[in-house]
């Protein structure tokens, strides 16, 4: 499709999209790239956007259209060169989870293995929290760099965690907050080239995602995620990134830790050689991908958990961008503990449950431009599989206002029990698979 030159005949033009889709028919590569083009531009209302987004959810593409899209969403920003890194690029995303931290300590872990992971990230929406909100808890962190500094920085120190710049698939940026209002987020085809897009513009080699199945999670059913899986490792090989999915579980919470200075926290003990054994488990298979995508297949990130070369690498990082490493975190003013009322084991935490426990707390935010608390959050005392006793805490609620723990506890107290969403049973439950699939 030639670009039309005036309005009246620009509506017609996404108007004829818009029907396309709506009626059940397939997209041309002309008249993907001139929506994608025109819509960055404005020229395309967000009305009509919303309607083809929703027109896509209901009708789905198929994976020509998928491609096509996702490289027009790559055409409309900058693509970053990051061939003067002298070492082999890798970088991971997460479909978001929550007391979801792999990030903090598989970076500079892989990095401290010998590859560079230009890791761009971003802040929180709802309940699932924001790598970007999670680091700067540390004083003095900035998350804005220039694209000079992420590049000498991925020379020097091998990580980088910081926000995408604005010139990066600018398409996605607006069609992603208009997703987020139209209830047209959950679309696949969207989904899948909405993260792709800009995991292939910030130019890393190779790349492994780690997709969430479960409450916690976008995709609640294994079906769900395998498809999104499949999807976004195709586009990735379509592009030259060698590209992995794990898909995980996101049932239960990661580790103990839910929140901002909270899961910091969390990470350094797993950079320390401690920490909790499900972020261990995860942080490992994660870093044995990274490492094998970025063909050093004999690195063993074990070993530099052990001896502190991921430690050493974690300070350098966070001291490039202004953090101090060995500051103390900001501690919540309020704290209130919730108790077991019998003996058992813990048989689940649903992590939906707690996510937005934590957000309610003033974790996460509800607008984009809200603020977050550093120190808010929950810390689960007892994960699934434990034993309690009558007594004993099981969730412990964090915050700086009185108000938001006397808000949520009436939530989580009504929430243990034997039908629970914390479940107490007689039994210790089987332990789950953490690692449900990989697709290449
Ligand atoms: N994360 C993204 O970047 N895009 C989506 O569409 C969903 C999650």
């Amino acid at each position: 499709m030639t670009e039309l030159s005036n309005d009246s005949s620009k509506i017609s033009g996404v108007v004829d999209v818009i029907r396309t889709k709506r009626d059940g028919g397939r997209l041309s590569d002309a008249q993907i790239d001139w929506t994608i083009a025109a819509y960055t531009r404005g020229e395309i209302a967000d009305e009509q956007m919303s309607a083809l987004a929703m027109a896509i959810l209901l009708r789905g593409m198929d994976t020509a259209e998928i491609a096509r899209w996702t490289a027009a969403m790559i055409a409309s920003g900058e693509r970053l060169d990051l061939s003067g890194v002298p070492r082999p690029t890798v970088d991971k995303h997460s479909t978001g989870g929550v007391g979801d931290k792999i990030t903090l300590p598989l970076t500079p872990l892989v990095a401290a293995c010998g590859a560079a992971v230009p890791q761009l990230s971003g802040r929180g929406l709802g309940h699932t929290g924001g790598t970007l909100d999670k680091l700067e808890s540390i004083p003095g962190w900035r998350a804005e760099v220039t694209n000079a500094q992420f590049v000498s920085q991925l020379r020097d120190v091998g990580a980088v965690i910081c926000a995408a710049g604005d010139g990066l698939a600018p398409a996605d940026r607006k069609l992603y907050a208009l997703r987020d209002v139209t209830g047209t987020v959950e679309a696949i085809p969207l989904i899948a080239s909405s993260i792709m897009s800009k995991k292939i513009a910030e130019g890393t080699g190779a790349l492994v995602l780690d997709v969430k199945v479960g409450t916690g999670a976008f995709m609640s059913s294994v079906a769900d995620a395998r498809e999104l899986a499949r999807t976004m490792v195709d586009l990735g090989h379509a592009h030259g990134v060698r590209t992995v999915a794990l898909l995980t579980d996101m049932s239960t919470p990661l580790g103990r830790a839910v929140g901002n200075a909270v899961e910091v926290t969390e990470s350094v003990e797993v950079l320390a050689g401690g920490g909790p054994a499900d972020v261990i488990e995860l942080t490992l298979a994660l870093a044995r991908e990274m490492l094998d995508a970025a063909g050093l297949p004999d690195a063993d990130p074990a070993a530099a958990l052990r001896d502190g070369r991921a430690m050493d690498t974690w300070r350098a990082m966070i001291a490039a961008q202004g953090g101090d490493p060995h500051a103390p975190l900001p501690v919540a003013a309020e704290a209130e503990l919730i108790r077991a009322d019998r003996d058992g084991y813990v048989a689940a935490v649903d992590a939906r449950l707690i996510g937005l426990a934590a957000w309610r707390l003033g974790a996460g935010r509800a607008r984009k431009e809200d603020p977050v608390s550093a120190a808010a959050g929950v810390i689960l005392h007892r994960r699934p599989g434990e034993a309690v006793r009558a007594g004993d805490p099981i969730v412990e609620l964090r915050a700086d206002d009185p108000a938001r723990i006397a808000d949520v506890a009436p939530d989580i107290v009504a929430a243990i029990g034997p039908a629970g969403a914390i479940r107490l049973a007689d039994q210790p439950p089987s332990a789950p698979d953490l690692v449900l699939e990989r697709i290449d």
